[in-house]
């Protein structure tokens, strides 16, 4: 049997086979062969949008992998920014690369100073942090004016570095902005995860050391939500890079893309779920309320993933040790027993709805003192690689500008009426 399909225009009757390629078919062949004719696909679903090279994603299977490495054995033995080298680099670093880049990364924290006194001071004083978040990385491609040369490897490097390094340094200033607290400095003795807990939560201190239990759960976190190939946020980032963008305007845009309850705020939006839920034993007529079409049982559900997300597998394990550290979550019991119903339950086996990553971080986050409102920061923190892998891997490319078509539905052509004749 040939690997390919064969599609009959049947108003002229004629035929064009399409060869069938890594699990897909040249859509450019359809548009030879049919002019005009569009695919409709809403919601990108049976859209691949790009080849990529980056994250291999199995949704049936429940597999997930960074440049061909299993996320499990990535977050049992590697760290955030060994991770975050593998994205963009393609390969593990060897240790002199990894020191390298950890000296680098490190060294490029801090930030301009006028972004602090002028930028961070303008916002409302309870503006949410994701919303502070997105401008101040636009903000950020107008003090490196010279992002905009995006022809140039080296320069994509220095600026993929600046976004890598200043990530936590943002996300801190905009939780401290806030709540009205000083800026904490970045300290360059600490790691990557260390120093943002320090410029969080620092505060008369000559220095601050978290738990380390706490420091690498959220290290694991990082690495957990560092790629996960074309999502929404993702995908934006590519169409606005598309247009030769600089990375500080295409990074905003796909954080703006992540700050929605359906992409990186569902984190946020389950534990509002579980405070409104209110006790283990409203949990049974909750979700009978879901089964009924209101509402969604957030942190369940995924576009692409009909199994168990392994993300969410891990972050449940990493729960168990920040519990033993902070104490246990109050709201586990109930999201313990919201996911023992759901999984039984065939109106969720029926639509393959399971847990996905964000149904337990929300927990460990709030049990290590985060407020509901950074928690799509720290997500943001965490999937700054894969952007920015993405964007680089898309300009090599030199990728076509985005530009999908439509389907008009809207009226044919009429005639103007003046206001004074309309009914
Ligand atoms: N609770 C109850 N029913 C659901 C849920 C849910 N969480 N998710 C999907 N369904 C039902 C939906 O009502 C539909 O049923 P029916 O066929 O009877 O109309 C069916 O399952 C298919 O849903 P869909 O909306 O067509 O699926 P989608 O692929 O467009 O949406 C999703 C994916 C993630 C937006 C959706 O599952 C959802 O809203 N989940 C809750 C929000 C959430 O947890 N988002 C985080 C996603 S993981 C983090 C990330 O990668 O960004």
């Amino acid at each position: 049997m040939p690997d390919s399909v064969t599609i009959t225009d049947n108003r002229t009757g004629e035929s064009f086979e399409i060869p069938i390629v890594d699990g897909g078919v040249d859509a450019s062949e359809w548009r030879n062969n049919l002019p005009g004719l569009w695919f409709l696909d809403p919601g990108f679903t049976t859209t691949a949008s790009t080849e990529s090279a980056i994250t291999e994603l199995d949704g049936a299977n429940g597999i997930l992998r960074y440049r061909g490495y299993p996320i499990e054995q990535l977050a049992e033995h590697s760290t955030f920014l060994e991770v975050c080298y593998l994205l963009i680099n393609g390969e593990l670093p060897n240790q002199q690369q990894l020191d390298k880049w950890i000296y680098d990364v490190t060294h490029h924290t801090f930030i301009h100073e006028n972004m602090r006194k002028r930028f961070y001071e303008g916002f409302h004083y309870d503006a949410h942090p994701m919303g502070m978040l997105v401008s101040a990385i636009a903000a950020l491609s107008t003090f490196y004016p010279e992002a905009k040369n995006i022809e140039d490897p080296i320069n994509r490097l220095i600026q993929i570095n600046r976004l890598i390094s200043k990530g936590p340094t943002l996300a801190a200033m905009a939780y401290r902005a806030s709540i009205g607290m000083p800026f904490v400095y970045p300290d360059n003795e600490l790691n990557y995860a260390e120093n943002f807990l320090s410029m969080m939560w620092k505060i008369a201190e000559p220095r601050y050391i978290p738990d380390p239990v706490l420091s690498r759960a959220l290290d694991v976190l990082l690495i957990l939500h560092a790629d996960h190939e074309q999502n929404c946020s993702t995908t934006a980032l590519r169409v606005i890079g598309s247009s030769h963008a600089d990375p500080y305007s295409s990074v905003a845009g796909a954080t703006a893309g992540l700050y929605g309850p359906r992409h990186g705020g569902a984190n946020e939006a389950v534990i509002h779920m579980l405070r409104d839920i209110g006790s283990y034993e409203n949990v049974e007529s909750f979700i009978e309320t879901v089964k009924g079409g209101d509402g969604r049982l957030m942190g369940f559900g995924h576009r692409v993933y009909k199994a168990y997300d392994p993300r969410a597998r891990i972050v449940k394990d990493h729960a168990e040790e920040v519990f033993k550290v902070t104490g246990k979550n109050p709201l586990l019991d109930i999201a313990l027993k919201l996911e023992e119903i759901a999984l039984e339950d065939d109106y969720f086996k029926s639509r393959n709805l399971y847990p996905n990553v964000d149904f337990y971080t929300g927990l460990i986050y709030q049990a290590m003192n985060f407020p509901m409102d950074m928690f799509t920061v720290l997500f943001a923190i965490g999937r700054m690689p894969g952007w920015l892998a993405h964007w680089n891997e898309a300009i090599e490319a030199n990728v076509r500008i985005s530009r999908p078509r439509q389907v008009y539905v809207g009226p044919s052509e009429r005639n103007y009426v003046p206001v004074s004749e309309r009914d």
